[in-house]
Parts: structure tokens; C-alpha cells; sequence
């Protein structure tokens, strides 16, 4: 299966990086959003990343020029009707997740290739909302997408062989390690990461700890890049609450169920990094 264009639906945090990464791949990319407001924003912050790449040495300004000139940015979901493959980035919502597969099922030819981002829902169900559910998979990036090495691939129960491979040849394409997993619920990353995290959340509440000493433990004890409450604020605490309860209702798993100060500072607003206030202070947002 040969891809040329590439369609990102949602251009948020996750659907911004995954453009930017496939645009410097070679990728002619088509991303679309609900408002010209999102779209701006979401192109912004791909300007932004490219050009941290540049000043990082990692790109240069010809690279950087290339790749934004391969990006089309889009309200209209029957701009997407021409791509090999279209990748969804919507919020983590079944609701929302079926009703935008429902779409691109009657926009796309029945060859191309449908790809949820989802960290946590099922793709069996998600494919299910489609009349193709063989050519529909998961492809899981981690947050910074231009920076974080792995992409999760995917496999519901329905999806054909080859469309997996074209998932790990686009992986490797666009410069990911990639490691194929059975849909179930947090699929390898999450299944291990979230219960650790509110274990984490926990121990604080317990008074075992401060969070900046537990943020220190795993940051030197176990060489963590962020500890566990510094990488949720990074997150961002409604997302990471978001995931976990989409686990913990499929699996009724006690490990996932979030605390309730979780519940509690995403009610109060404090959603980490992107509002300044999480379980610590960001002064200048
Ligand atoms: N484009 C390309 N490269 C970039 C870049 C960009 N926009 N921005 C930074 N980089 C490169 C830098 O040049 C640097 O490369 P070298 O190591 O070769 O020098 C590297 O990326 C690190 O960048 P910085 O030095 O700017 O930043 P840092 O060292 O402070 O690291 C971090 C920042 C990468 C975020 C690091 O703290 C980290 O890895 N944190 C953990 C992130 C994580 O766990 N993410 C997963 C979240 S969970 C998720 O996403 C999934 C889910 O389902 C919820």
C-alpha cells in the first residue's frame, strides 16, 4: 500500500505533532478542524515545533520551510476523500471517535486505510462504527510526537495483515520505533503507566512523601525523564483522568480508578501545564 497523502483529523497537541512528523517524512498532509480558530492554533504550534527544531540543530530552515509547505490545512472533512490514509485526533470520546469513523467511512474509498490515536479506547469498537472494519488501527503516539521514539501499533481482532504492516512501515517512515499490541485496554504503555501514576497520586495522599520528592525518587532512582507528577501535569490532568476511566469502565480494574483529588482539580480547573496550576504552579500561563 503506497501512502502519498496523509489526512489527520484533529490538530491538537496530538494531531499538530503527528502532521508536523509527517510532513518532514515527505507526507503531503491534510489536517482538519472544527473551527478556522483551531486550525490557526494548531498550525501555530507546528511552526513553533519546526522551528525549535531548527534552533535545536535538528532540521534546518529549508527542511522546516518544506515541510510546513506540504501541510494543508482544512475545515471540510471531503478534503480528506484523497488521502491513502487518514489518522484520527479527536478528544478521547467514543461518542465523538464513532460519529468522526462514520464519517470518513462514507468520504473514503474503501481502500484506504483508517488509523485512531486513541491512548486508551477500544479500536474493536471504534471500527465498528465503520461499514470496513477490517482496514481500521490503532496508532498510539506519546506526547511530545516530534520528540517521543515510540508509536504503539494497534491490531483489533478485524483488522487485515497488511494494513497492520502499512502501519509499521509508516511508523518507521516517519522516524518511530514501533511495537504491535493486541486492542486491549491501555494497550503496553498506559497499562503500565497510569496505575503507576495514581499509585503515585496515593502515596502523596497517604503522607508517604512529598510529590516533589516522589518526582525525585523515579527521576534518579529509576532515570525517568519526569517524574509522575510532573508528566501528568505535562499531560495534562483531564486527559490522563479521561484515560483512566476509560480503562477503569472497561475493565472495572481498581488500579485505574483515579482518585477522587483527581476528579476534584480537573472540577477546579487545574489541568496541569496548559492552564498553570496541576499539582504544581506554571506562573507563566
Ligand atoms: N522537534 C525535534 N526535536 C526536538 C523538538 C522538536 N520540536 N523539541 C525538542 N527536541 C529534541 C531536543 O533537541 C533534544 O534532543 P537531544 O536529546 O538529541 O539533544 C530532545 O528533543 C529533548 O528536548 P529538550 O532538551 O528541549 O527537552 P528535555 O530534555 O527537557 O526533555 C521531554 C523534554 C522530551 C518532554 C522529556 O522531559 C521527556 O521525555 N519527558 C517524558 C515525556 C513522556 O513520558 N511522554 C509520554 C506521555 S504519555 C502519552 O503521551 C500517551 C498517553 O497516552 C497519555
Amino acid at each position: 500500500m503506497h501512502i502519498k497523502r496523509l489526512g489527520i483529523v484533529g490538530c491538537g497537541l496530538m494531531g499538530s505533532g503527528i502532521a508536523e512528523i509527517s510532513a518532514k517524512a515527505g507526507y503531503d498532509v491534510v489536517v482538519v478542524e472544527v473551527t478556522e480558530e483551531f486550525l490557526k492554533k494548531g498550525i501555530s504550534r507546528i511552526e513553533a515545533s519546526t522551528q525549535k527544531a531548527v534552533d535545536k540543530g535538528k532540521s534546518t530552515a529549508e527542511e522546516r520551510a518544506k515541510a510546513l509547505g506540504r501541510i494543508k490545512g482544512s475545515t471540510n472533512m471531503d478534503d480528506l476523500k484523497g488521502c491513502q490514509m487518514v489518522i484520527e485526533a479527536v478528544v478521547e470520546k467514543m461518542d465523538e471517535k464513532k460519529r468522526v469513523f462514520g464519517i470518513l467511512d462514507t468520504i473514503c474509498p474503501p481502500e484506504t486505510i483508517l488509523a485512531s490515536n486513541t491512548s486508551s479506547l477500544s479500536i474493536t469498537e471504534i471500527a465498528c462504527s465503520t461499514k470496513n472494519p477490517e482496514r481500521v488501527l490503532g496508532l498510539h503516539f506519546f506526547s511530545p510526537v516530534p520528540v517521543m521514539r515510540l508509536l504503539e501499533v494497534i491490531r483489533s481482532i478485524m483488522v487485515r495483515d497488511d494494513v497492520v504492516e502499512a502501519g509499521v512501515a509508516f511508523g518507521a517512515a516517519v522516524g518511530k520505533e514501533t511495537v504491535v499490541c493486541k486492542d486491549a485496554p491501555g494497550f503496553i504503555v498506559n497499562q503500565l503507566y497510569l496505575p503507576y501514576s495514581l499509585v503515585a497520586i496515593r502515596q502523596w495522599e497517604r503522607g508517604l512523601a512529598s510529590k516533589e520528592d516522589i518526582d525525585k525518587a523515579m527521576t534518579l532512582g529509576l532515570n525517568y525523564p519526569m517524574g509522575p507528577f510532573t508528566l501528568m501535569d505535562f499531560v495534562g490532568l483531564d486527559i490522563h483522568y479521561n484515560a483512566c476511566m476509560a480503562i477503569y469502565e472497561e475493565t472495572k480494574d481498581p488500579a485505574y480508578f483515579p482518585p477522587p483529588v483527581l476528579k476534584k482539580m480537573i472540577q477546579a480547573g487545574h489541568l496541569g501545564r496548559k492552564t498553570g496550576k496541576g499539582f504544581y504552579d506554571y506562573p507563566s500561563k
